[in-house]
């Protein structure tokens, strides 16, 4: 695998029409800054930054990440 700068990839892959990925700001103050629709089918691919601590992903999903793979459909 090639070099990912030290940050960990999640792939979100929506499930159903307007999933929405929900990025959840680093530091002290933790609020949304980016939302993302994504229709069925569509995938997202992401990094923790420096800017993004969480991510909050809202409606049927499947979620992978070096933790293994996760559905929020059940
Ligand atoms: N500019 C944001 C950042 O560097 C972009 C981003 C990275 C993002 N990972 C994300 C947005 C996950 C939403 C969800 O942090």
């Amino acid at each position: 695998m090639t070099s990912n700068n030290g940050r960990d990839y999640i792939v979100i892959k929506a499930l159903e029409d307007g999933v929405q990925v929900i990025g959840l700001t680093r530091g002290t103050d933790t609020r949304f800054h980016h939302s993302e629709k994504l229709d069925q089918g569509e995938i997202m691919v992401a990094q923790f930054t420096e800017h993004t601590s969480a991510v909050k992903v809202r409606g049927k999903a499947l979620i992978q990440s070096s933790y293994g793979e996760i559905r929020n459909d059940e």
